[in-house]
């Protein structure tokens, strides 16, 4: 069987930083408490090793009140404002790893929203990135990832409105919701904040997936630009499959195809899609 991985599976550079980052600091701070706000990665293995060298994943911001001491680690999706200000305390020292390009994000809907245009994010409400945006806005932000989202959108005509992006979203989904938005009579200020390393890795996998006989999509369940890159595979390749790790691979699944492709999400390791490439070649 040929394979073929893609060059862009994997990590991003806001990812490994992250993740590189936290295993720094345990080995340099061995004697204090560290915690991840959120899992560092949609990766449960990392995070299941990150666990046993005693990191903890803090989930809630009642959790994050409750802290005497330690190290909190922002991870890279970004947070609140009012985050930075609950651990802005004695006692609590912050590893903030923010991706830049979310960082970039919070800058530009803190100033956009301060010069008096409204904020829409086109994303998924729920996501962390998202709720970490919305909380830098001076005024109610909106996300955007449906039609009905749109609807609802409470603007009046020629008002202001600065529209951003999830830096994970898929881009033709954003260029149809900013059309759409475009036809509604406001003063819009469209900034593309979607990230290259998602866009890049979207169009090598549609490319791939065109060429193949089979695909093979690596990453957690829960990670948001997996899926994507599912979704766009599948478009293109029927037989597509979406697996964690390579325990999830059945050999009899690629039994009859010449060709395969690989590709991972953004927060899957190197070692996980080596370990899918050598079971393929097997
Ligand atoms: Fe950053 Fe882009 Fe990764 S925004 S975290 S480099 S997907």
């Amino acid at each position: 069987m040929e394979v073929v991985v893609a060059k862009s599976a994997g990590f991003c550079f806001g990812v490994k930083r992250a993740v590189d980052r936290v295993y720094e600091e345990v080995e340099k701070h061995s004697d204090q408490p560290i915690y991840t706000f959120g899992p560092i990665i949609h990766n449960e293995e990392v995070v299941c090793d990150l666990e046993e060298k005693g990191v903890q994943v803090i989930d809630s911001e009642e959790e994050l009140k409750g802290l005497e001491k330690g190290i909190v680690v922002i991870r890279s999706h970004g947070v609140s404002r009012n985050i930075y200000e609950l651990l802005n305390r004695p006692g609590i020292q912050v590893i903030d790893v923010t991706c830049p390009f979310v960082k970039k994000i919070h800058r530009i809907v803190d100033e956009q929203s301060k010069a008096g245009y409204r904020i829409v994010i086109i994303g998924n409400a729920k996501h962390p990135e998202v709720q970490g945006i919305i909380g830098w806005s001076n005024s109610e932000a909106f996300a955007v990832e449906t039609d009905e989202d749109l609807d609802r959108l409470p603007f009046f005509e020629k008002e202001k409105v600065c529209i951003v992006s999830q830096t994970t979203f898929n881009y033709k989904k954003f260029q149809y919701f900013v059309e759409k938005i475009s036809k509604k009579g406001y003063d819009i200020n469209v900034l593309n904040t979607i990230c290259n390393a998602t866009h890049e890795r979207q169009v090598e996998a549609k490319q791939i997936a065109g060429q193949v006989d089979g695909m093979i999509v690596i990453g957690g369940k829960h990670s948001s630009n997996t899926q994507k890159l599912f979704e766009i595979c599948k478009k293109e390749c029927y037989n597509t499959c979406y697996i964690q790790t390579v325990e999830d691979l059945d050999l009899s699944w690629g039994e009859s195809l010449k060709k395969v492709g690989i590709t991972a999400g953004a927060s899957t390791p190197n070692k996980i899609i080596e370990e899918v490439q050598t079971k393929c070649q097997s």
